[in-house]
């Protein structure tokens, strides 16, 4: 409020993460959402963690509908089509794995730092995608699989372990976000050409990897003219305060509003999200 230059009376409302998450930090924002909507006599609005993700791209630009996010985090691997504003449609999502989950395990086994996608984005840069791992088959046309390839990369290293053989650390990473990134778009094609929308957003953790906003910026704006690509900025890309604040913004318009018995919601669907 400082930095802003501004007071509690110019707060409209005290927007919290109502899921989907870790019951414990749930819990902990909960409560203190709840203690300063009390303090300060302001209307409390539960946001939907995934709706915070998706909205943190209106920080940086207007959004447009019917608008199509590719979701890409820790705990999630979807896309959704919004209609309109505040309308979510789930069209496929992730049978096993999330990307960021799947990326996680690989930097894990080439002993990078954590978390493992960011150090396996950076590494991959100095690599080559020489090394053949296995393509997964997920269900629906929408839907992802991650499981079988980061199945492939352990595998792989074993092998190489069991018969004394080097490989290079750099040469796999590559070739794994290679994998995972052709897995990532090939079903978002699809959905673009199927449901034509005016937007795309890129939204979640994995939306820092700077292989796929070069594939979004590069390819996929010169693949759909007519759709406009938002990518947001680094900052807004991993889980962060401001992105709540926004979604929270755009529910209270819409009426979402929650009462002093809110509780964290652990296994929260997007859909409940309209409150
Ligand atoms: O959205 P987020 O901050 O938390 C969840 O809601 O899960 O996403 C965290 C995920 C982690 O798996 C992390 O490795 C991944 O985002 N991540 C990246 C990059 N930066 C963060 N994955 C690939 N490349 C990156 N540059
Ligand atoms: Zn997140």
């Amino acid at each position: 409020l400082k930095q802003a230059k501004m007071s509690c009376a110019d707060v409209d409302a005290i927007a919290v993460t109502q899921g989907p998450g870790l019951i414990g930090s749930l819990h902990v924002g909960i409560q203190a959402a709840k203690t300063l909507a009390w303090a300060f006599h302001k209307p409390l609005v539960p946001v939907h963690h995934i709706a915070g993700h998706i909205y943190a791209n209106a920080l940086v630009s207007t959004l447009q509908f019917p608008l199509l996010a590719l979701v890409v985090s820790g705990g999630h691997t979807e896309l959704v089509y919004m209609r309109d504003e505040w309308s979510f449609e789930i069209l496929g999502s992730t049978q096993d794995d999330a990307i960021g989950e799947a990326g996680d395990k690989v930097g894990r086994v080439l002993h990078l730092p954590y978390p493992g996608g960011v150090y396996v984005d950076r590494l991959a840069k100095e690599g080559k995608a020489i090394y053949p791992l296995a393509k997964p088959k997920p269900q629906g046309e929408f839907d992802f699989s991650f499981s079988g390839l980061k199945s492939s990369v352990l595998q792989f290293i074993a092998r190489c372990e069991r018969s004394h053989q080097e490989y290079v650390p750099a040469d796999l990473a590559c070739s794994y976000q290679e994998c995972a990134l052709s897995e990532l778009l090939t079903p978002t094609r699809l959905a673009l050409q199927r449901y034509e929308p005016k937007m795309m957003v890129l939204a979640g953790g994995v939306a820092a990897n700077s292989r796929l906003r070069e594939l979004v910026e590069c390819e996929l704006a010169a693949e759909f003219p007519k759709i406009t690509f938002v990518i947001p900025p680094l900052s807004c890309c991993t889980d962060n305060a401001a992105m709540i604040a926004v979604a929270g913004s755009v529910a209270y318009r819409h009426g979402v509003r929650g009462d002093f018995t809110l509780s964290a919601d652990p296994g929260m669907e997007l859909c409940e999200a309209k409150g």
